[in-house]
């Protein structure tokens, strides 16, 4: 099992624990994540899926597609941080991250 951290904009937090292989999107919804609205299902195609990555993890991540970025100009104050949950896939080297959810999605 893997260990999430995810913070609201109120500085909340709620451990999440996930399968290597879910998305990061997955385990968000099957856990009721206020604010990952993820309409597309995970197609890269609705931005509603966005988070906010924690300094201290964003080297740490497969950097970010060209079709990521695109759809990232179009999420609600999108800044340097932001990436698509549905685009973050869960392996063992992602134990501990932590994600601050927006208040708001596109
Ligand atoms: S779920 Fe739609 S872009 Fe991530």
């Amino acid at each position: 099992m893997i260990t999430i951290t995810m913070r609201n904009q109120d500085g909340h937090a709620r451990t999440l624990h996930g399968e290597a292989g879910l998305s990061l999107m997955e385990v968000a919804v099957r856990n009721g994540i206020d604010g990952i609205e993820a309409s597309c299902g995970g197609a890269c195609s609705c931005a509603t899926c966005m988070v906010y990555v924690d300094e201290s993890w964003r080297a740490r991540l497969v950097p970010r597609s060209e079709f990521e970025e695109d759809m990232l100009e179009l999420a609600f104050e999108a800044d340097e941080t932001s990436r698509l949950a549905c685009q973050i896939r869960l392996g063992p080297e992602h134990d501990g991250l932590v994600v601050t959810v927006p208040g708001e999605q596109t």
